[in-house]
């Protein structure tokens, strides 16, 4: 086999945050931008980065099922994928090349699903081993648990692998089920990113992730998804507050889920109904689950301001980007409008990204 390429995209996540990790309801979409691995068969693992230069090396040889190599930085991510897919049966055949990626990291656009996607994908190829997709993105995830401590869920390496060329990806994270739903074509994505970087093991990412499964618990084995809106009070009567807040943003955010499906798959969106949803999203995030921040909070409002139908948080939150929906065709005037608002304009850090559905890593590969 000679060189090959592979590339794996970030994502935006549209509604559904702090979902997944209690089997719920995600509606995420890839985005065009992503990690791209050029490589050619060997019989080590050896990867560079383009960014920064650092090569990070594995013996695949030891024969113990654990990869040899840097324990540190990116090179972390590499040794937990090589080690998951070598526990799903790949073959220990090796790949040489550069990985590129034109995700900024650090902005909630999950830079590290996307390179272990990458080199999951890449390594598959390299064996010309094909697993079940989502036994692939589960051991992406299972990658990042071991690689960096965090708790995280299955959205970000489902959908940077299961992604459908202008689809979103909606996910039930308990029983697998991943259905492609249509963004209509009058509908344009914007991402704007705060400029507040951070790495998710270094927020309290796993704090909420613990309270949630905590709140869960007073459901009695039912899973916050299944629970209608008009249920909670009754169920959460005896909660602690913040317990209860926590699954009331889980509840509603599982419900907001279906409403948002529900008016893409309409023939003619509301798009004050879809701009409500998204907004009452945020509002949620902000109070129930206190995951933003009051610089995310302005974002919003901006984006807002300048005419666009709905804007939240995305991702994980703690910084990071915001997602604002807005009709393509002011798409342009609404973006520049952002940026050079007042508000914005002493921070100097924000970037506006226009962000295209994408297709994930399988399809591009035409598994
Ligand atoms: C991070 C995690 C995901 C998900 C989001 C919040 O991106 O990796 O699994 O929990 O945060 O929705």
């Amino acid at each position: 086999m000679s060189e090959f390429e592979v590339h794996a995209p970030g994502r935006v996540n549209l509604i559904g945050e702090h979902t997944d990790q209690s089997g719920g309801l995600v509606l995420p979409a890839a985005i065009d931008r992503g990690v791209t691995i050029r490589a050619a068969p060997s019989s080590i693992v050896r990867l560079r980065s383009s960014l920064t230069g650092s090569e990070a090396s594995f013996n695949l040889a030891t024969h113990d099922g654990s990869a040899r190599g840097p324990r540190s930085g990116w090179g972390r991510y590499v040794a937990a994928v090589i080690d998951e897919l070598a526990a799903l049966g790949r073959p220990p055949a090796g790949l040489e090349g550069e990985v590129t990626s034109d995700l900024p990291a650090g902005a909630g656009l999950s830079s590290s699903a996307a390179l272990e996607i990458a080199v999951a994908v890449a390594l598959c190829q390299a064996a010309e081993w094909r697993p079940a997709p989502m036994a692939l993105a589960q051991a992406c995830q299972r990658a990042e648990h071991a690689a960096v401590g965090v708790p995280c869920g299955l959205m970000d390496q489902a959908v940077s692998l299961l992604a459908r060329l202008g689809h979103a990806l909606l996910l039930d994270c308990d029983s697998l089920a991943a259905t492609h739903v249509a963004l209509p074509a009058e509908v344009a994505i914007l991402i704007i990113d705060s400029g507040i970087t951070r790495r998710l093991e270094d927020t309290p990412y796993a704090l909420r992730s613990q309270e949630i499964a905590q709140a869960v618990s007073a459901l009695s084995g039912r899973r916050p998804a299944d629970v209608a809106v008009e249920e909670f009070d009754c169920l959460a009567a005896t909660l602690p507050a913040i317990a209860r807040r926590r699954l009331r943003h889980v509840v509603t955010e599982n419900d907001r889920v279906r409403r948002v499906v529900a008016l893409l798959q309409s023939p003619d969106p509301d798009s004050a109904e879809l701009g409500a949803l998204l907004l009452e999203g945020h509002a949620s995030l902000r109070d129930d689950l206190e995951v933003s921040l009051p610089a995310i909070d302005e974002l919003v409002v901006v984006a807002i301001k300048h005419g666009a139908w709905g804007a939240r948080m995305t991702g994980a939150g703690f910084g990071g980007s915001i997602v604002a929906l807005v009709p393509r065709s002011r798409a342009e005037d609404v973006a520049g409008a952002i940026l050079a608002d007042e508000r914005l304009a002493t921070r100097g850090s924000t970037r506006v990204l226009m962000a295209a559905p994408s297709a994930g890593a399988a399809q591009l590969l035409g598994w």
